[in-house]
């Protein structure tokens, strides 16, 4: 499938699943084909990657920035505007794990894409835990094994975040960034997520969410036994802030995508496609004059966004 046709059918994916807030399983074959999609437009993200790079909208709040700071000093100095990893931050730091306490915990993250948000964790935690990336792009996994992999202290697998590839009870902490709305049964997720953790194991989960979305998550909240939600926040200011900063002109991430031997037009749709994947809708950037001209001509396509209404994070312990 080309780019174009495989990203189109992605996003129509994503707004069907997320303008439900049922949680009847999509149909086998439709699943099959959401995930499929899921999987070649990871795949392509793969392809395009550079070092470092996180496929978060990230967040941006001061005390997390100066926490980061404390433990890596001139972390946000070199090569990253630390926005991504805000994010991954946020996922343990509500957690009553101290992060010294993770030698010989084991943590496995489902949707872990490029798997640069774990290999940071693995900076904060003690040098005897265990972590696991899982996603379903294997370009991704492929990519993430042979640039951060490190034996058992860091590896990643390709896999189903519907149907985890590991025995019941392996892990203390199970986290999930910004990956559950691609996912045609939220609910399968949660149960496979209570099913691998151990006993008193954390899930954190965070996520975008549209009206409906929310709904099906409160639901499912209130609804499957086995799991003691103890935590949840709406973090959209802060995510607004993230993006704000990563887009606004001079920053790092600008600066980092300025390649001035595209053509004008080429770099004028590359610079909108980069603010709309990275959440740019989310923090109220309009289509500029040119762009809106553009979809006229019919040059770019009529984009139908994610309504994302709020972005949350949760905790959870899996009760024994
Ligand atoms: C927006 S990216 C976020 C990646 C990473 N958590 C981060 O914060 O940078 C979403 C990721 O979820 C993965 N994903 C989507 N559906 C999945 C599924 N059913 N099972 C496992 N991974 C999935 C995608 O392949 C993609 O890498």
């Amino acid at each position: 499938m080309g780019a174009p046709k495989a990203i189109g059918e992605f996003t129509e994916g994503l707004n069907e699943i997320n303008a439900s807030s049922g949680d009847v399983p999509v149909e086998g074959s439709r699943s099959s084909r959401l995930k499929g999609n899921t999987s070649s437009v990871y795949d392509m993200a793969a392809l395009g990657s550079s070092k470092g790079d996180i496929w978060n909208w990230g967040m941006y709040d001061e005390e997390v920035a100066a926490e980061i700071e404390k433990l890596i000093p001139g972390f946000t100095d070199f090569e990253t505007d630390g926005i991504s990893e805000q994010l991954y931050f946020l996922a343990l730091k509500d957690i009553p794990l101290g992060f010294s306490e993770y030698s010989e915990k084991s943590v496995l993250e489902v949707g872990c894409g490029s798997g640069e948000g774990l290999n940071f964790l693995s900076r904060l935690l003690g040098d005897g835990s265990n972590l696991v990336g899982l996603d379903l792009s294997p370009l991704a996994v492929k990519r993430a094994n042979a640039t951060l992999g490190r034996g058992d202290r860091l590896r990643y697998v390709q896999g189903d975040a519907e149907e985890l590839p590991f025995e019941g009870a392996q892990f203390d902490v199970l986290i999930n960034i910004e990956s559950s709305h691609t996912y045609p049964d939220l609910r399968t997720f949660f149960e496979e997520a209570m099913r691998v953790l151990k006993p008193g194991g954390y899930l954190a989960h965070i996520d975008v969410f549209t009206r409906q979305r929310y709904e099906l998550m409160t639901r499912l909240k209130r609804d499957l036994p086995g799991l003691d939600w103890i935590h949840e926040r709406d973090i959209s200011a802060e995510v607004r802030a993230g993006i704000r900063r990563r887009l606004a002109p001079g920053s790092h991430f600008r600066k980092t995508f300025a390649d001035k031997r595209l053509p004008p037009l080429t770099r004028r749709i590359a610079e909108h496609s980069r603010t709309v994947i990275f959440g740019g809708v989310f923090a109220g950037y309009q289509d500029s004059g040119y762009i809106k001209l553009l979809r006229k001509l019919g040059v770019l396509p009529h984009g139908r966004h994610l309504p994302v209404e709020s972005y949350r994070h949760h905790v959870a312990v899996k009760t024994a």
